[in-house]
């Protein structure tokens, strides 16, 4: 088993999930995934998709990417989803994750995605940490700790930044940075993460054997637990 770990935040969070907390989805809604990356939205209608809810994607409906001014992740995904729930006037799920590195601080965090540049290029990005890792002498597993967290945000439509009803949830997956990269899965840092516990990458797992243990899959658990009719189950 790897490491895993999630939280709940957010308007209406002091509920607990699945105790007393009103249902803000059932079968059968639809529902924008607030993400304009491919690899994310994949996932995601992956993990929604035992739940009958019908999904479009950001990209799909062309809304605009709003400008992601956080300073955590839990901000971001409010940004998201309450940018995209306003413009498509149903409810919104956003996601705002990355790759934490002990040794780096926590870098590259929530600038995950932009150490890849203007291309987002992965292989860039992935052998910016390794070489950082480098620069700091860090070369053993122990040396080489990280983590993905995820912050999943379901905003309904209505509000205004940071005023609509909203819950937003975490999920962390604990492991190290390998090198090389190695495998074709996934998307983004999958190829030099290993997590705890696992030989393998996350871009080397069948994709369902990630989804059992991942970031996103953390928040995702507790995002049903407190948002579908009956905690989730049939
Ligand atoms: P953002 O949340 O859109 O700002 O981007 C987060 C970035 O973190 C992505 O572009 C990926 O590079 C990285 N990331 C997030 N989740 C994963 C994952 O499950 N695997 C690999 N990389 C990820």
């Amino acid at each position: 088993m790897s490491d895993v770990t999630g939280q709940q935040s957010g308007k209406g969070a002091g509920r607990q999930p699945g105790k007393g907390s009103e249902p803000l989805l059932k079968t059968g809604d639809r529902l924008v995934v607030a993400s304009h990356n491919e690899g994310k939205v994949r996932e995601i209608r992956d993990l929604l998709e035992p739940f009958g809810i019908e999904t479009v994607s950001a990209a799909e409906l062309d809304l605009p990417e709003p400008e992601e001014t956080g300073t955590t992740f839990a901000a971001n995904a409010l940004i998201k989803a309450e940018s995209a729930a306003n413009e498509a006037g149903i409810a919104a799920l956003a996601d705002d994750s990355g790759l934490e590195v002990e040794a780096l601080g926590g870098e590259p965090g929530i600038f995950s995605a932009r150490w890849g540049g203007e291309e987002k290029d992965f292989d860039l990005a992935m052998t910016r940490v390794h070489e950082a890792l480098e620069e700091k002498g860090a070369a053993s597993p122990a040396e080489r700790r990280a983590n993905f967290i995820c912050a999943l945000c379901l905003a309904l439509p209505g509000g205004e930044r940071g005023m609509s009803d909203h819950r937003i949830f975490e999920g962390r997956v604990f492991g190290h940075i390998n090198w090389p990269p190695r495998g074709d899965r996934g998307f983004g840092y999958d190829p030099i993460f290993t997590p705890d516990g696992h030989d393998l990458t996350f871009a080397e797992m069948e994709p369902q054997a990630k989804h059992d243990m991942s970031h996103r899959a953390a928040a995702f658990k507790l995002f049903v637990e407190s948002c579908f009719e009956n905690n989730g189950n049939a």
